[in-house]
């Protein structure tokens, strides 16, 4: 008797890249990250490995988050997390460009670098500018003990688990539950936010993994959308506020993977000069889980499809109606608050990149060009 079996095979459980098996680990890093975070009556958070007194919080008079690539986008949405739930102003630079622009920081400013692997060098050298001129610094990463870990102030560890393959998939989405929780800790201390609407967005974030499992179970439908994407060059991804951050996280993850050039718009830029590349049947991809932006991007849409755009609509459960009469397909996430919709929206998103990759015979894991941690400036 001989089983054939290799270490990496054994390692992917299954699946057939390291990819989709972290795409699909992604309700567990939600639990992981939220664990031990969170009282056991479910109404604060508990951030012990932060070590700032009330009084620093109180001193803090701005943020800036820096990052890389994808742990920058989850940056994009903890500045609007961070802005709304604690109202302190906030700033969201890519590493490579923080230094050279002359960033104003101070020691009134609280300097958040994103980073899963915590050796990316840009983002290495902006955090130790940032040190240098006083600021305290935070970081989120996903491995205990790297570089970046060992150099900041305060440190919180996203609870992912190791993420093998190049596109990073559950490192993102752990990272955007840090930032929620992190948004939560500094309105509860700062008091801009009172403990009833503390308790409804911690009610509403246990409620993510369970919801994430529906999106992954309806892998089929997205693998479908996805082929038929693989046909085509171009797309564009659109929407408005953190449907926007979340475009662009989308957009990057298909570039990576499977080079099919996309393009990600705030919907209400399109008409300012990129709705001339609109064609008949160049996919749209449209993201509108927003409900005071919802008439707002209802019309960009009508833009498009009026140029021959097909679209696919991902809308915030409840909408299906509403929102179906102006797109050619829609796929729907689960229902949760406007705020947490980041962490359902992108998911539909990753599955599409990789069926798209998938359909392409591309090297899921192991993009062409890239690498998987980028230590060189
Ligand atoms: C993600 O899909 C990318 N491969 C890349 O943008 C990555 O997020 C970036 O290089 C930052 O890496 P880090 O989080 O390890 O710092």
């Amino acid at each position: 008797f001989h089983v054939d079996w290799d270490l990496v095979t054994a390692e992917k459980a299954g699946f057939d890249h390291f990819m989709l098996k972290e795409i699909f680990e992604q309700p567990k890093a939600y639990r992981d990250t939220m664990m031990g975070r969170v009282s056991e009556d479910g109404r604060s958070v508990q951030l012990k490995e932060i070590g700032m007194t009330l009084e620093q919080l109180k001193a803090i008079r701005n943020v800036h988050i820096v990052a890389c690539g994808t742990a920058y986008h989850a940056g994009m949405i903890g500045k609007q997390v961070i802005e709304s739930l604690a109202r302190i102003p906030v700033e969201t630079d890519v590493a490579s460009e923080y230094r050279y622009r002359s960033p104003i920081i101070t020691p009134e400013t609280l300097v958040i670098v994103v980073s899963q692997s915590g050796e990316t060098a840009d983002t290495l050298a902006a955090l130790r500018e940032a040190k240098r001129c006083g600021a305290r610094v935070l970081a989120i990463t996903n491995v205990v003990g790297s570089s970046v870990s060992r150099e900041a102030d305060d440190v919180i560890i996203t609870q992912a688990g190791p993420e093998i393959a190049v596109a990073s998939t559950k490192a993102y989405t752990s990272q955007l539950i840090a930032f929620y929780l992190l948004g939560l800790y500094l309105a509860e201390s700062l008091e801009t936010r009172d403990s009833a609407f503390i308790a409804e967005v911690l009610e509403a974030m246990q409620q993510l993994p369970e919801q994430v499992e529906r999106i992954l179970s309806q892998s089929v439908v997205l693998k479908q959308v996805a082929e038929s994407i693989s046909k085509h060059s171009n797309l564009f991804f659109i929407g408005r506020g953190s449907d926007f951050a979340v475009a662009q996280e989308g957009s990057l993850k298909l570039k990576e993977i499977s080079y099919i050039h996309s393009e990600a718009y705030a919907a209400g830029e399109l008409k300012h000069g990129t709705l001339a590349l609109i064609e008949e049947g160049i996919p749209v991809i449209a993201l509108i889980t927003q409900e005071d932006l919802y008439e707002k991007t209802l019309s960009n849409i009508k833009e498009v499809k009026a140029r021959g755009a097909h679209v696919l609509g991902i809308v915030n459960g409840g909408s299906e109606e509403e929102v179906g009469k102006s797109v050619d397909e829609l796929f729907a996430i689960p229902k949760t608050l406007p705020l947490l919709t980041p962490a359902l929206s992108v998911v539909p998103l990753q599955l599409i990149a990789y069926y798209a990759s998938l359909a392409l015979g591309n090297d899921v894991d192991k993009p062409r060009n890239l690498a998987k941690s980028v230590t060189v400036e």
